[in-house]
Formats: structure tokens, sequence, C-alpha cells
């Protein structure tokens, strides 16, 4: 445990217990500018899951020229056996993405759109109704195979293109993926411009139409707000936090958006908080030590630096 101060835990709202998304494998390394092996992406996922994620977003069925650092994801996903690929998703775009992911034995995808018309352009190259349409056959598709559907609007908080994004849109698309059958909807702040009570008034919009437990927050850390945004949105009643080993990420159509939040930094507040979540923090600690060595890189995450200068101490 990294606190011991669960008795602290301010009575309202907050949940008993989160589920933590891992979505560091997919957007921790779909920007990753090290190359690294496909056996370090498989050993990641291993790791993560070992460390009781119950929840790993593991890669993407994209174009490789768009993003060609998720290229391998079939060969990663052969590499588990069924009761492991129950816990992990791939990212989905259209029907190729979809008849691929379902060869290689995904039992979860998500589908990705955004609430920026000038993001979904430079991500998905289409506009944001065209994309809807394009998700329509693959939900249906994917759920008459068994598998389970998420969705993701992007922008929600602020888009790096067109600056502010209504609450409405967000609402709108939210509200869209749901009815075509995704399980639950990943908010995604993803230039990380957002600030809690933006945050808050954007969730209290979006339950207007979609059930709050049907709804996910996703941040990225770009102005040190994400971890702040997720306290906020725990007070809303979220209980789906997406989250990064060692705050690794970005967005390759995101210019200057920076990683997700850590996962070990969620896991150290909601330890403080006395929030369950199932996953084991020192185990966590070590994966991410496992992936900033592979990519040598230092860490960006607060908890893993200061375990770092512990350990020199
Ligand atoms: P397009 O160019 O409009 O599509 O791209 P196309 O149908 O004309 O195909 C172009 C090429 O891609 C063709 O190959 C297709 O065969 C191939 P070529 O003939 O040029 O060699 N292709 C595919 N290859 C593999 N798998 C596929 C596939 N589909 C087509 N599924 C497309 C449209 C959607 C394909 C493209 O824009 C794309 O792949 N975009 C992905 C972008 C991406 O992955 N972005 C990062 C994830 S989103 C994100 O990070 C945000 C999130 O984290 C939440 C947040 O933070 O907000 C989720
Ligand atoms: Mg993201």
């Amino acid at each position: 445990m990294a606190s011991s101060s669960a008795a602290a835990r301010p009575a309202g709202v907050y949940p008993t217990k989160v589920r933590i998304v891992e979505v560091g494998p997919r957007d921790g390394l779909q920007n990753e500018s090290a190359e690294f092996s496909t056996q370090t992406r498989i050993e990641l996922v291993r790791r993560l899951l070992d460390c009781g994620l119950k929840a790993v977003e593991a890669g993407s069925f994209v174009s490789p020229r768009w993003v060609p650092k998720m290229a391998d994801t079939g060969i990663l996903l052969e590499h588990f056996d069924r009761s492991d690929r129950d816990h992990l998703a791939v990212l989905v775009p259209n029907l190729r993405g979809l008849e691929a992911a379902i060869e290689s034995g995904a039992t979860e995808i998500a589908v990705f759109g955004a609430a920026s018309e000038t993001f979904s352009a430079k991500n998905i190259n289409c506009s944001i109704a065209e994309s809807l349409e394009r998700f329509r056959p693959v939900c249906s598709r994917a759920l008459a195979e068994g598998l389970r559907v998420r969705g993701y609007v992007s922008c929600v908080l602020g888009c790096p293109y067109e600056g502010d994004v209504d609450p409405d849109r967000v609402a709108d698309v939210s509200e869209q993926l749901i009815k075509m059958g995704c399980y639950e909807v990943s908010l995604g702040d993803t230039i990380g411009t957002g600030t809690p009570l933006k945050a808050v008034a954007l969730i209290r919009r979006v339950t207007e139409v979609v059930p709050v437990t049907q709804l996910a927050v996703h941040f990225h850390d770009t102005y040190g707000q994400a971890l702040v945004n997720i306290f906020a949105a725990l007070g809303e009643g979220i209980s789906v936090i997406d989250s990064s080993v060692a705050g690794l990420g970005g967005c390759p159509y995101a210019p200057g958006a920076a990683g997700n939040v850590a996962t070990e930094d969620v896991i150290y507040m909601l330890d403080g908080m006395g929030i369950q979540h199932g996953i084991d923090f020192d185990r966590l600690l070590d994966t991410a030590g496992f992936i900033l060595n592979a990519l040598d890189k230092q860490p960006v995450s607060r908890v893993s630096t200061a375990r770092l200068a512990k350990a020199k101490s």
C-alpha cells in the first residue's frame, strides 16, 4: 500500500472501488520515439496483468502508415491465451481493423471518435458524422461476434486545432456511442488542458444522457492537471479511470500532448483515499521501472521519481 491514511477518506460520493483501464501499451507506446521490440510490448502487457490489472489496452488495429508502432498488435495478442485475452482490449477504427482483431482473438475492441471536427479529420480522416456511421457496423458486427465494445470521445476538454469544445457535442457523441452498443464511453482529455471545475461541468452535462456508471475518464497530463481532474471526477461518481504505467504516451495527432496520467500516481492517490483497485502497487512500480529501462527514459510520474530518489538515498 502506498499510504495508510484510508481512515481519513472524506465521506461523500467517492466510490469505494474503481476499475483502472491501463492504456500504456497502446496510448503510451503508440507515440513513443524510442525503438522497442514486439517482445518488449508483450513483456509489458504480461507484467501489467501480473500486477492484477483486469483491463489492459494492448494495441490497435489501425493503418500502420498512420501509427507504425502498433503494427505488430496481432502478433502480440497471439501470445496470450484466452483467459488473459479476456482482460485485453484493442482500438479499431473500421471494419478492416475489426476483422484483424477478431482473427487475432481479441475479446474487446474500442472505437474512437472525437468531439472536434478537425481532430477527427486529422486522427481518422473523416468527419464526426462519418466516423459514427463507420462505427455503427463495426459495433454491430463486434457485438454479434460476442466482443465487448468500448467507445472513446477525444478532445472533450479542448482541441489542439479548435480550442474550446462544446460539452453538448461531447454529450451527443457519447450518447450515440452508447446507443450503438458501447458498454462504456471514455471521455478523453486528449491534450490535457482540462481543469477540475470544467471536468465536473462536462461530466454533469454528459450524465444528462449517459449514466455515470457507463462513463470513464481519460486524462492526459500535459498541464499537470490530470490527478486533480480525476479527484474531481471521482467526486461526481466516476469509477473507471484510464491511466498509463510510468505516464507513457501522447497522441500522434495531438501535437504537444503529454502522456496519460501515470497509473502509479493514480494508485497512490486511491490508496490514500481508501478506494479499492485490486492492483499490486510494488509490482506496478517494478513494471514502470521495466518499461522505462527498456525505453531508456527517466520517469515523468511523481511516484516513480520519488521511489527512484528513495532507492538512491
Ligand atoms: P484512410 O487513409 O482514410 O483510410 O485512413 P483508407 O481506407 O483509405 O486506408 C488507407 C491505408 O490504410 C490503406 O493502405 C488501407 O489498406 C490501410 P495502403 O493502400 O495505403 O497501403 N488501412 C488499414 N490498415 C490496417 N488496419 C486498418 C486499416 N484501415 C485502412 N484497420 C484510418 C483511415 C482510420 C485507417 C486511419 O486514419 C488510421 O488508421 N487512423 C488511426 C489513428 C490512430 O490510431 N490514432 C491514435 C489513437 S486515438 C487516441 O490516441 C486518442 C485516445 O487515446 C483518447 C484520447 O486521448 O482522447 C483514444
Ligand atoms: Mg489518449
